[in-house]
């Protein structure tokens, strides 16, 4: 795999003087995808996994595959592959000609056929999608537009995301609202008591419990659906936040039985920096304020959470090709890669000394993040010296009962980078123990 990442560099640089590095990039992924997908067509799912002549092709679609800092970090923040780049590069030049019009008026025509397109992979209607600019936004627009009195209880936990506690926490300060932390201590390997807990805590006042589908700081897949099957016998709502889950589980919104889903599309999804999603179910869209005034508030209309003001619209047109990329892998190819990527160096770091993981290895309860943690060395520590000496890009991690390093690879990520990742880990742990 190193060699033939050296190889593609060197094509690259042999390249560089007649044909510019973004066509050459553009031409190994779009030639050869079609291809790819061609030759695993008869080959399982676990099988196209583990298959690194077919995901090669997809490593080349990223120029992030030829960074010379190895990212593990992608739970954070992922890259686009090229063709989306060059999408919201060919967006902007076109709006440069002049935003009022190419913008305003040519440009803002796509919106629509983008919605559109979302509604298709999250399995809704396309009336249910608002597209706004990150999770934070479209969780806010929920929490902030939900009709509450004083006394009514929100259910959470303290391992969701810190924005969304933080918005939380505001509105039970400003409006005497009850927000109630659940604390897990993970991996749990049981759905049950996942929902049991949840279910312990509602009251006559519980209005909604806010569910994170995959626990950012550890990559816990949370039992959403029986979560949500366990509120509708009570009543109450369910605010899914599903940062780390689209784009990456194979799954349809409506199947997890929640009324409201807020996503990030620049992590999993691999679509531009600063694109987020908002779905809320068909019958509930009248009842939810908008956090950015509109002249119709009470509308059922979605487009009602899309009053930003002036943006990028290059950036939300970049969601088109992010999806044409998605779904030229296809949602079930991607999560099986992901989690075999995760296993790959999870299962071999398990057999370091002093090395602990915060994730459960098992398929149903993770599937790219997972948390790892040196016996004696802080999380800071360890993502110190990945980062110093050996140039891998980690994020430490300390929240709450957590406390571990998140390593979170991607569709683009080669196992040579994961090999690299342990023997790190490995020499880490002997220079440790010899000082
Ligand atoms: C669980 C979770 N929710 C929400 C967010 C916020 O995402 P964004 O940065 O797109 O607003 C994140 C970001 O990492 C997250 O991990």
């Amino acid at each position: 795999m190193a060699h033939n990442r050296r190889n593609f560099v060197k094509k690259l640089a042999v390249a560089g003087s007649t044909v510019s590095v973004n066509n050459l990039l553009e031409m190994t992924s779009v030639a050869d995808l079609t291809a790819a997908n061609r030759r695993v067509q008869h080959l399982s799912l676990r099988e196209v996994a583990a298959d690194e002549d077919y995901w090669r092709t997809i490593q080349q679609s990223y120029t992030a595959s030829t960074s010379p800092i190895i990212i593990l970090n992608n739970g954070g923040v992922s890259p686009s592959p090229l063709v989306v780049q060059q999408a919201v590069e060919r967006y902007n030049q076109m709006i440069n000609q002049g935003p009022s019009y190419y913008m305003w008026r040519l440009l803002d025509q796509g919106r629509e056929p983008v919605r559109e397109k979302l509604a298709l992979l999250a399995g809704t209607l396309p009336d249910e999608i608002a597209i706004n600019r990150n999770a934070t936004e479209a969780l806010n627009t929920v929490i902030y537009g939900l009709d509450l009195a004083k006394g009514d209880e929100i259910i959470g936990t303290l391992q969701d995301y810190p924005n969304v506690i933080q918005a939380w926490r505001q509105r039970a300060q400003r409006e005497g609202i009850v927000y109630k932390q659940l604390s897990f201590k993970f991996p749990i390997e049981n759905d049950e008591q996942i929902v049991r807990e949840y279910e312990k805590a509602i009251t006559p006042k519980t209005k909604l419990l806010h569910v994170t589908h995959v626990i950012n700081w550890v990559g816990q897949i949370m039992p959403v659906q029986k979560i949500c099957q366990m509120a509708r016998k009570h009543g109450v709502e369910v605010l899914v936040d599903g940062a780390h889950s689209f784009g990456l589980l194979d799954f349809k919104i409506p199947e997890l039985g929640c009324d409201y889903f807020g996503t990030s599309l620049h992590k999993f999804l691999s679509a531009p920096v600063g694109t987020g999603m908002l779905w809320i179910r068909k019958e509930k869209i009248a009842t939810i304020w908008p956090l950015l005034c509109n002249s119709q508030p009470k509308s059922n209309d979605i487009r009602k959470f899309e009053t930003l003001g002036t943006r990028s619209f290059a950036i939300e047109q970049g969601i088109n090709e992010a999806i044409n990329f998605h779904n030229a892998i296809g949602s079930k190819r991607k999560e099986e890669r992901v989690r075999y990527l995760k296993n790959y160096w999870a299962e071999k770091a398990l057999k370091l000394p002093g090395v602990r993981l915060s994730t459960s290895l098992k398929p149903q309860f993770s599937c790219g993040i997972c948390g790892v943690s040196i016996e004696g060395m802080t999380p800071g520590e360890v993502e110190g010296k990945l980062m110093a000496k050996y140039k891998i890009n980690t994020s430490p991690t300390v929240w709450e009962n957590i406390s571990c390093v998140r390593v979170t690879p991607h569709i683009y990520t080669t196992l040579a980078d994961l090999d690299k990742l342990v023997n790190s880990l490995s020499e880490i742990i002997a220079e440790k123990k010899k000082a």
